[in-house]
């Protein structure tokens, strides 16, 4: 009797062993950016930025710091977390990067060292970002002037406080980009889709998450959390229908901050409103209708 079991938990055991192997070894890879850094553009880089939501995170407005310089504390059930200073600040920011060290961050969520960033930070949206767009964010970031200043360290739950555990993480929940259109689909349809699941990382708040803090994606845009727990309703093509929202509606919504019922979206979508939505065209904003409104 004893010896079946011993094998059955030696059995396990080992299984478990190699599963543990499996989730360490088998992470994304970086993926090769095919451009250099003469080809960004800093303007459309500028306007991406707007769109991506960076200075949000890593500026402290309100304490009065510089723009990207390290950003205001993030609350997270995991702990809580600060934007770090991009700046092209040589000891402080990003001076001694390159533009595959910048993609390898943005895409991968790894540093220069190989150690990996935490996903608050929402690499899993952006690794769809474009080759074009993440060299034309990196021409932005650079005409940012260098400020030497650190963002305070994370104040994480000593359970998670640990880089080495976000190579699993990284394995069950980062979906490598970049974006790949949808040919059956109009192109309005396809930039929608690709600000809303990308650089717009609107599900970053409006998906819902599991225990280990990864998007459920087979529910996307389905009601989540926006920063400190408050509630990001559900902004799937049934419920903004059910709620009575036309793309006319999402539209001036994302442009003034007023809904329909001419109340004023707050806490954190205020935010995006103001720092991100209100700064983009009208035709992207047409676009991400189009996608949320498509079923
Ligand atoms: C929701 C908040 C948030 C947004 C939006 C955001 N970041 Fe971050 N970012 C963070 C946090 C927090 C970290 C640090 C994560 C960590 O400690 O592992 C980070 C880390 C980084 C890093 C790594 C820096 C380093 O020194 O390791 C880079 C580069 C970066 N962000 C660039 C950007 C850019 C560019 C954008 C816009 C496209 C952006 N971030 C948008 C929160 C954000
Ligand atoms: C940082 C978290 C966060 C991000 C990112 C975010 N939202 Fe929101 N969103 C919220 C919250 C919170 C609300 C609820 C606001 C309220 O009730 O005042 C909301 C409300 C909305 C609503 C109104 C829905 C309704 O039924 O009232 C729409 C539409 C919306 N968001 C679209 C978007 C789009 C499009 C994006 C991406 C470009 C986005 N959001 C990104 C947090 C976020």
């Amino acid at each position: 009797m004893i010896r079946p079991l011993l094998y059955l938990v030696s059995l396990c055991f080992f299984a478990g062993i190699c599963g543990l192997f499996y989730l360490f070894l088998a992470a994304p890879e970086p993926r090769h950016i095919g451009l250099s850094e003469t080809e960004g553009d800093a303007v459309r880089g500028t306007y991406i930025a707007r769109m991506a939501g960076c200075i949000g995170c890593h500026t402290d407005s309100k304490g009065g710091g510089a723009q990207l310089a390290g950003g205001p504390a993030i609350e997270t059930p995991f702990g809580v977390f600060y934007g770090p200073n991009i700046t092209p600040d040589e000891r402080t920011g990003l001076g001694r990067w390159t533009l595959q060290d910048f993609s390898d961050a943005m895409t991968a969520g790894q540093k220069p060292d190989g150690r990996r960033l935490y996903p608050v930070f929402p690499y899993t949206a952006y690794t769809l970002l474009t080759d074009q767009d993440l060299a034309d964010l990196w021409a932005a970031l650079k005409t940012v002037p260098a400020v030497t200043d650190r963002a305070p360290p994370n104040r994480l739950n000593a359970l998670i406080d640990q880089r080495t555990l976000l190579i699993p993480w990284q394995t069950l929940f980062l979906t490598p980009g970049p974006f790949e259109p949808d040919p059956d689909r109009s192109e309005a349809w396809n930039r929608g889709a690709y600000i809303v699941e990308g650089p717009g990382h609107c599900g970053a708040c409006h998906t819902p998450r599991n225990l280990l803090g990864g998007l459920e994606e087979s529910r996307p845009l389905a009601g989540g959390e926006g920063s400190g727990g408050e509630k990001a309703p559900a902004i799937t093509a049934a419920a903004l229908e059910a709620e009575g929202w036309t793309a006319a509606d999402i539209v001036a919504a994302l442009r003034t901050g007023l809904t329909p019922d001419g109340d004023v979206l707050g806490g954190s979508m205020g935010a995006v409103v103001h720092g991100s939505t209100q700064h983009l065209t009208d035709e992207d904003r047409q676009a991400i209708a189009t996608y949320l409104l498509s079923d």
